[in-house]
């Protein structure tokens, strides 16, 4: 379960507001595999809301990026993270539908959500945040994307960082081992 606090905060209305709907489905996804068997209809209406909120959500932001004049180089880099994180959920949606164990497959899927959103919302949506602060206070764009490449943060907010991409390197890293597996026994086959 993730918990929405403080830390979190952008202090931009609209992107606070859908970021903790995001908490709200995803705890709500999470719920599906915390009692018993989870209803596979259930656990796929819930995570296509997610998506789609998600989806929406990615364009709203990039949306007021654009209109507040963001600087390009900065929106290109955002723009990446939000498409590689429909590319991963993608193909982790994939594994559930051919995986043999479904429950375990989709439970690795709310803990990449999960740690996902923790290190993007408090890495380049805080990023984001501080250069739109900038503009507003006189800053060329280029100026505010220079002065604000990194942030100070404290040390709880640090360590929830990297604990997220700590967890998000342990999932490739199991992922590739897998690969390696379907490849060894490929290989052993022929
Ligand atoms: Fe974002």
């Amino acid at each position: 379960m993730i918990e929405w606090s403080e830390q979190f905060e952008t202090k931009i209305e609209m992107v606070d507001t859908q970021h903790q709907r995001l908490f709200v489905l995803l705890n709500s996804l999470a719920d599906c595999f915390t009692v018993g068997v989870p209803n596979e209809e259930m656990v796929e209406q819930v995570l296509r809301e997610l998506q789609n909120y998600t989806n929406q959500h990615f364009t709203d932001e990039e949306a007021m990026m654009k209109e507040r004049n963001i600087d390009p180089q900065f929106f290109a880099i955002h723009h990446m993270e939000h498409n590689s994180f429909i590319y991963d959920l993608s193909r982790l949606q994939l594994h559930i539908s051919v995986d043999e164990d479904e429950v375990q497959t989709a439970e690795k899927l709310v803990h990449f959500i999960t740690s996902w959103l923790v290190y993007h919302i408090l890495g380049v949506d805080q990023v984001m945040a501080a250069q739109l602060r900038a503009i507003k206070q006189g800053m060329t764009p280029q100026q505010a994307y220079q002065a604000n490449k990194t942030i100070n943060r404290d040390a709880a907010t640090m360590q929830l960082i990297l604990t997220s991409v700590l967890d998000l390197w342990r999932g490739t890293a199991e992922h590739c081992r897998l690969l390696e597996e379907e490849l060894l026994a490929l290989k052993q086959s022929t």
